[in-house]
């Protein structure tokens, strides 16, 4: 099987390398990409969003299955031009993707299906805005409607902020505060059924002890030693399910990863968002553990026929994922600082490094985005690929460098600094 990876982030890398191990996939091929996926795929320059391109370039390779990574794309309909030249694309249709373009719509899909979730309001002016603020009080929630790469959303005990930054995104959705440890749960799923990978935790505040702004995730593990054995089959039947049956019912059945961000509140799981695609880091862990092909269960979720690919394995033991960010990080970034120690890793057992924001230089490899790059690891528990994590860590270094030191640190599972900013 031939595949195309579309995307340059730390999320594709992992999907590239999973793919790269899977006995049935005979290429990767990955566009735009980064140096670090340049190691384990073909490499080809191509605008992401420009869906026409990206059809293109899978003729072109023959490929047997497109793998479309961020939500930009998705959102822009790149699934749609792959699959309307009659290629298999894992990644939903611009309509499907909406479940992440847009939080209204995936309140109102969420509403209709009975999917348990925080209490919500649509507002659009700031006495609106005000009014919501005060019914559903402190901690306040408030999000921008649109795509906001994970940043978009402020979680604050202060209403004046709460209302400023209400003020700067246009139509909001404000929300019931929810209360418990989140948890990442991808589904892959092929518009009716769908398979549910092993939980993950990413960690979203920059600071340490869950202090400071929110980021795209600054580290994550699995599993979820804490969590209850059954979870992702509780999430399936309560969240994912229903909402594929809806979106069936509106005619834009969802097929792609269905990545639903959980709260484990004492009432039970509660959704707090749903994305379209693989979320990054949380997805890394996952893939490091995962010992059936990825490829296969991706082209099956593509082709519709879901129900015939066994389900997804994973190995014993447990993968930490700790992210190092750029100066400036996450309201600005820093581009073309030297990184150094890479090497040294080289050969290291139970240990690689996902790229993310990382470039070729004259000097070398440099920083080029906020999150620059991952160090992931695995080990029989959590402590041990932790441990290897931060031990390989201690090799790497650039200007500026950003990471956090408690990431799967004890006591797992607690809610981060209760998800408020200072
Ligand atoms: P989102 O982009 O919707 O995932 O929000 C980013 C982060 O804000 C989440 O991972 C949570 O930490 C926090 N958050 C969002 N919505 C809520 C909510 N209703 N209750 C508590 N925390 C939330
Ligand atoms: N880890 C959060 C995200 O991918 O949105």
């Amino acid at each position: 099987m031939k595949t195309l990876v579309i995307g340059s982030g730390g999320r594709e890398h992992a999907l590239a390398i999973a793919l790269a191990n899977d006995p049935a996939v005979s290429e990767v091929h990955a566009a735009p990409g980064n140096p670090g996926i340049g190691a384990v795929a073909t490499l080809h320059r191509v605008d992401p969003l420009d869906g026409e391109a990206v059809a293109e370039l899978a003729v072109r390779l023959g490929a047997d299955l497109v793998v479309v990574g961020p939500e930009a794309p998705l959102v822009a309909g790149v699934a749609d031009a792959v699959t309307a030249r009659g290629i298999a694309c894992f990644g939903p249709s611009l309509e499907a993707a909406r479940l992440e373009g847009s939080k209204s719509f995936a309140k109102d899909v969420m509403a209709a299906a009975g999917v348990p979730t925080a209490g919500a309001r649509v507002c659009t002016t700031p006495d609106e805005v005000a009014a919501a603020l005060d019914a559903f009080g402190a901690p306040y929630v408030v999000k921008a409607d649109g795509l906001a790469a994970g940043k978009g959303v402020v979680v604050t005990a202060d209403r004046d902020e709460a209302l400023e930054h209400a003020a700067g995104c246009g139509q909001v959705v404000v929300e019931e505060f929810l209360d418990g440890p989140e948890v990442s749960l991808f589904a892959v799923c092929d518009g009716a059924t769908a398979h549910p990978l092993q939980p993950a935790q990413d960690f979203k505040r920059i600071f340490d002890g869950g202090r400071g702004p929110n980021t795209g995730g600054m580290g994550s593990y699995s599993p979820l030693p804490w969590a209850p054995a059954d979870l992702a089959a509780t999430v399936v039947d309560t969240v994912v399910q229903p909402t594929l049956d809806e979106m069936v019912r509106r005619g834009a059945p969802f097929r792609g990863c269905l990545y639903v961000g959980l709260a484990l509140t004492v009432t039970g799981p509660r959704v707090i968002e749903f994305n379209c695609r693989f979320g990054d880091p949380d997805i890394q862990p996952v893939l490091a553990l995962l010992d059936s092909g990825l490829g296969e269960l991706l082209l099956a979720a593509a082709q519709g026929r879901l129900h015939e690919a066994p389900a997804p394995r994973f190995r014993p033991g447990a993968a930490v994922s700790v992210v190092l960010a750029s100066a400036g990080y996450p309201e600005t970034s820093s581009s073309g600082d030297v990184i150094d120690g890479l090497e040294r890793l080289d050969g290291r057992r139970d240990v690689d490094v996902i790229h993310a924001g990382t470039a070729r230089a004259d000097d070398g490899l440099v920083t080029a985005g906020g999150r620059v790059l991952s160090v992931r690891a695995v080990g029989a528990d959590v402590a041990e690929a932790r441990q290897r994590a931060y031990d390989a860590l201690a090799e790497i270094s650039f200007p500026g460098a950003q990471w956090r030191t408690d990431i799967a640190a004890e006591p797992l599972g607690v809610v981060e600094g209760a998800g408020v900013t200072e």
